[in-house]
């Protein structure tokens, strides 16, 4: 049967769902939203534990104008992905992680969350009705994104009496256009990302909204993003829009500690781990605007941008260029380390692997 890739032939979600590719470009993806097959959707009240979710066909849903996220922003969102192995296996890179912050995020944000198990079972299934989404081997990954939110409707401001747990799904590339080149980022000086006590350090979505402002004036001026500095001192390394931050000097590898105002990235932990398994040397610790100055290679990491080589740092109209227009060493063998793992090509020693 000949399958276009907006027609499924499927009466009721898990039965009848065909793994033959989807037909679309496979060489040419990006970090864009793609409609699929789809969606994992569970709901519970507040006060009350999410019990039994569902897959449902992929496409808009229904919110009261009035839900806690349209108006007061109580939501939260994951990211993680799902590769396709050489072998045709589907792997998950360490989802239990991604559940355990999320519960964290819910906790600061007063929602209820899914269990470790909830949650990783729901990826799963997200996935396995998807397949024919997730790109082939070497070509990409399919981006999973969950999401929790107020759903029910409040007006006075006040936790929302209903919550959804959802999961989408979509095929991507690189989250840069640079593709793998190294990117070039701009220091802000005026505006912050987060302030000590408030909710940097959670996957809110207001976090994500917050740092658009600052992110299309650099992209307007060239950059491809924005590197924040600490709210109080603005001096200290906080992260980009959408990453965390490194810097290499040496056989040391620096990035800021993780205390309130950072995102606690999956893939951070993940490259510090390898880079210790390397023998480089690893701080968290606070990392001074100044240290750009010195150090040989910077590099970001996150789910959506693996690890993203910095080309070039500009503050107050001042350029500081690294890895002399390629790919520095250690960012080049860190990004090798962790994609081989994560795509199944290497050994996993550290149980991070979770194979369909
Ligand atoms: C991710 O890396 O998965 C993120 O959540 C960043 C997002 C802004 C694309």
């Amino acid at each position: 049967a000949i399958n276009n890739g907006n027609t499924l032939r499927v009466a009721s979600p898990a039965s009848n769902i065909t793994s033959e590719l989807a037909d679309i470009d496979w060489d040419n993806l990006g970090f864009g939203f793609m409609p699929t097959d789809y969606m994992y959707v569970m709901k519970c009240s507040q006060g009350e534990n999410f019990s039994k979710g569902e897959l449902q066909r992929f496409g808009n849903i229904e919110l009261s104008p009035s839900a806690g996220i349209l108006n007061y922003g109580q939501g939260l969102f994951e990211g993680l992905k799902a590769y396709r192995k050489h072998d045709g296996n589907i792997l998950l890179f360490r989802p239990e992680e991604n559940a355990m912050r999320l519960k964290m995020g819910a906790e600061r944000m007063c929602m209820p969350s899914p269990s470790v198990e909830q949650f990783v079972e729901a990826v799963k299934a997200t996935v396995l009705a998807n397949e024919r989404w997730i790109p082939p081997s070497g070509k990409g990954s399919l981006y999973i994104r969950p999401l929790l939110m107020g759903s029910g409707a409040v007006l006075g401001l006040a936790p929302a009496p209903e919550y959804t747990f959802l999961i989408y799904v979509s095929p991507v590339g690189n989250y840069f256009k640079e593709g793998l080149a190294p990117i070039n980022l701009v220091v802000e000086t005026e505006m912050h990302r987060a302030t000590p006590g408030g909710t940097g350090g959670v996957k809110t979505v207001g976090n994500y909204a917050a740092v658009l402002k600052a992110q299309s004036a650099a992209k307007a001026k060239g950059y491809s993003d924005v590197l924040y500095l600490d709210s109080v001192q603005k001096r200290y390394l906080e992260e980009v829009s959408s990453c965390n931050v490194f810097i290499v000097k040496g056989n040391l590898i620096v990035t800021p500690a993780i205390k309130g105002t950072i995102l606690p990235g999956i893939t951070r932990k993940s490259i510090i781990d390898v880079a210790l398994s390397q023998g480089f040397e690893v701080e968290e610790r606070l990392v001074s605007v100044d240290e750009l100055l010195d150090a040989d290679e910077v590099f970001c990491t996150g789910t959506a941008v693996v690890v993203s080589p910095v080309g070039s740092i500009t503050r107050q109209g001042k350029r500081v260029t690294y890895g002399n227009n390629g790919v520095g060493l250690v960012s080049q063998q860190l990004y090798s380390a962790l994609t081989s793992l994560q795509m199944g090509l290497t050994e996993d020693r550290m149980g991070w692997i979770v194979e369909l």
